[in-house]
């Protein structure tokens, strides 16, 4: 298991510096490193860190109501857990919570859990759809991709026995992958709709520099938006498309 990198640090910091939330609740802390982060980011604001030792149902009116919270626009929920986030963003909205990051945003054919980047994987949306012929330009493309960088998804990765593409090979995972299950491509579809209608902003957030700079390889430069500052590589993954 991992805690977060360089990037991912900065992100959180830059997010509850730029919110500047009344509380924080964070699930799923490991050693405290994520935990260190909001506090360095916010040093008066109360952090609630949540463990798998704790319940799943917290009564949340009366931990908000405690602290003397109303706004719940000024709470911010950090996700690092490794849940479905499609679960965990269903439990925030039922408790009203209206500011999410999620650390692990894995990218379609990948990652432990059910992501919201997987549920952006949608042929509407542009880079989404996908192509399981072993034959395709997609597949000849991802063989390529792999060559430069470890973390890209090729076609035999990406598609299932059947060619389910979405999610992870046509699963939802769940809790690090201990329990997942076969979706149909319609209940995926279904799943972004949802996310479409509950969302007022989605926002990823870019490199902060460059891997070569930042020594940081776990994020494809092929599905991440530019990085803050470039080292040159990324024209590479440009061309390759
Ligand atoms: C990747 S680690 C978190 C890393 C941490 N945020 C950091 O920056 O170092 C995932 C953590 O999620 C915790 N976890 C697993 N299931 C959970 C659950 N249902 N609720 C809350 N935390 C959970 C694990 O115990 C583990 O500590």
């Amino acid at each position: 298991m991992y805690g977060m990198g360089f990037d991912h640090s900065f992100g959180l910091w830059f997010m509850a510096r730029w919110l500047k939330p009344d509380l924080m609740i964070e699930s799923g802390a490991f050693k405290g490193h994520s935990t260190w982060v909001l506090r360095q980011a916010m040093p008066e604001t109360w952090i609630i860190s949540l463990s798998p030792r704790h319940p799943e149902n917290v009564d949340w009116g009366s931990v908000l109501m405690k602290r003397g919270i109303s706004d719940l626009s000024q709470v911010l929920v950090f996700f690092d857990d490794h849940q479905n986030e499609l679960k965990r963003l269903k439990h925030a909205l039922n408790a009203g919570f209206q500011h999410l990051i999620f650390e692990d945003n894995y990218d379609t054919g990948s990652g432990d859990h059910y992501s919201l980047g997987h549920i952006c994987g949608q042929y509407y949306i542009r880079g989404g759809g996908h192509s399981c012929f072993i034959e395709s330009d997609e597949a000849r493309i991802r063989m390529k991709r792999k060559r430069f960088w470890e973390i890209a998804v090729d076609r035999d990765e990406l598609c299932g026995n059947g060619e389910e593409w979405w999610g992870a090979q046509g699963y939802m995972r769940d809790a690090f992958n201990h329990s997942n299950k076969a979706i149909s491509y319609e209940e995926h579809f279904q799943n972004s709709r949802f996310v479409d209608s509950v969302l007022d902003v989605y926002w990823e957030l870019p490199p902060v520099a460059g891997p070569s700079l930042t020594h940081q390889t776990r994020c494809s430069p092929a599905r991440a938006s530019d990085p803050i500052i470039e080292d040159g590589r990324f024209g590479l993954f440009q061309r390759l498309g």
